[in-house]
């Protein structure tokens, strides 16, 4: 199979733009698949591993892990798949090797299927480092096949690309990392892509109140759009109170606190929220991708809110702690059934050349998801 030419959006040194460049994609190997990508949300955490210098990732760097597209070729031993199946790419397909994977249990997958390294700089000949193993502001890449996860055929690409990334999070973090159950109440700190999502699987598990906490107003109107019942702008006072008022019992000696609170958004101090924001053996949520210096002070010791008294767990989630083969086409079929809302989370569609703008986007304001499509 001969090479592909493409292009893609790339860190090409440590506090530098992104820059968008000529590259030749190698023939997928063994196992793994070329696909020509149609679309690919841009989520925060591409912007953190720029501003991370690459977060560990080697130079250059082919950034986006939203990413759907059609299968363009096959490596060898590849049955499950065929050119032209269409696709959203996982970044945590299991391994089926390590200790969790051989016990049964994948969704807490150890490592994650990565392919070989198959993409070039045209004009330097360097190999690329592809972002969660998988480099989707491109128009090609090469992927494990099985991180391929093939879509139904009414299921648009340029809509199930959110699937792979701030959808699985946001409702597998209500889904596997905990389980909200029917009448639970949730509290959601941080409301852009990966929040209104966690609000969309609260909804769809039946919590009774979800509580949006944002700094954003407009985020937190949508945040209302996306099934929050009550919404806080944690920029009027303390956030941990105003949601512990919103929670009530007839029972006398409730002290207030939601059963899950999901931190959404990155930062420090709202890990700290949430864990004082739960109820009794409640469960805080740290979905926020950190800097390797980030540090949370836990209390311990308050009677009302400590970690010990309250009986508090901190849970962590990594990509909604999904399985994609069976994830990704259950969230289309959500889609397509009229209970899951991405139409309404794409607030851009861009091209290629604009990813430092949506970067920017990002951080000042107003979108849910920009979206880049190739076609
Ligand atoms: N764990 C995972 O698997 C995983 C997956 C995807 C994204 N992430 C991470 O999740 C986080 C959210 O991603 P996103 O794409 O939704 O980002 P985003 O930028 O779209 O949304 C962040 C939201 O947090 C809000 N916010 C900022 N300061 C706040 C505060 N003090 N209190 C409450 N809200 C505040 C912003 O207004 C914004 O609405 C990022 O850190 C991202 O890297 C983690
Ligand atoms: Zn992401
Ligand atoms: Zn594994």
């Amino acid at each position: 199979m001969a090479v592909t030419q493409g292009r893609a959006a790339l860190l090409i040194e440590p506090g530098k733009p992104v820059v968008v460049e000529d590259i030749e994609v190698d023939a997928p190997g063994a196992e793994e698949v070329l696909v020509r990508i149609v679309a690919s949300g841009v989520c925060h955490t591409d912007l953190t591993i720029k501003n991370q210098n690459g977060a560990g990732m080697k130079f250059p760097i082919v950034l986006g892990h939203e990413g759907a597209g059609f299968v363009e070729q096959v490596g060898e031993s590849v049955t499950h798949l065929k050119i032209g199946d269409p696709v959203v790419i996982a970044y945590r397909a299991p391994c089926e090797k390590c200790p969790a994977c051989r016990r049964g249990d994948p969704r807490h997958c150890y490592a994650a299927l990565r392919p070989g390294l198959r993409i070039k700089r045209k004009s330097t000949g360097e190999v690329c480092s592809q972002v969660l193993r998988c480099g989707t502001f491109s128009t090609h890449t090469v992927v494990h096949s099985k991180a391929a996860i093939k879509m139904p055929a009414e299921m648009p690409l340029d809509k199930a690309c959110l699937i792979a990334c701030g959808v699985i999070t946001g409702v597998g973090a209500t889904m596997n990392t905990v389980k909200v159950f029917p009448g639970a109440s949730v509290a959601v700190v941080g409301c852009g892509g990966v929040g209104l999502s966690v609000i969309q699987g609260a909804k769809l598990a039946h919590a009774k109140r979800i509580i949006a906490v944002d700094v954003n107003p407009t985020k937190l109107q949508w945040a209302k759009d996306y099934g929050a019942t009550h919404t806080v702008n944690a920029l009027d006072g303390d956030p941990v109170k105003a949601v512990r008022d919103l929670v009530t019992d007839d029972w006398p000696g409730y002290e207030g606190g939601v059963d899950f609170a999901f931190e959404a958004t990155g930062l420090m101090r709202c890990i700290e929220q949430c864990v004082r924001m739960v109820n009794y053996n409640g469960t805080a949520v740290n979905i926020g991708f950190p800097g390797s210096e980030d540090t949370v002070t836990l209390n311990i010791g308050n009677i009302d809110t400590g970690v010990y008294w309250n009986k508090v767990n901190l849970s962590v989630c990594h990509a909604g702690d999904t399985l994609p083969a069976t994830d990704f086409p259950l969230m289309a079929q959500y889609y397509l059934n009229g209970e899951l809302k991405l139409d309404e989370m794409i607030s851009r569609v861009i091209g290629l050349d604009d990813v430092e703008a949506a970067f920017h986007e990002m951080e000042t304001g107003n979108v849910i998801r920009s979206v880049i499509r190739f076609d």
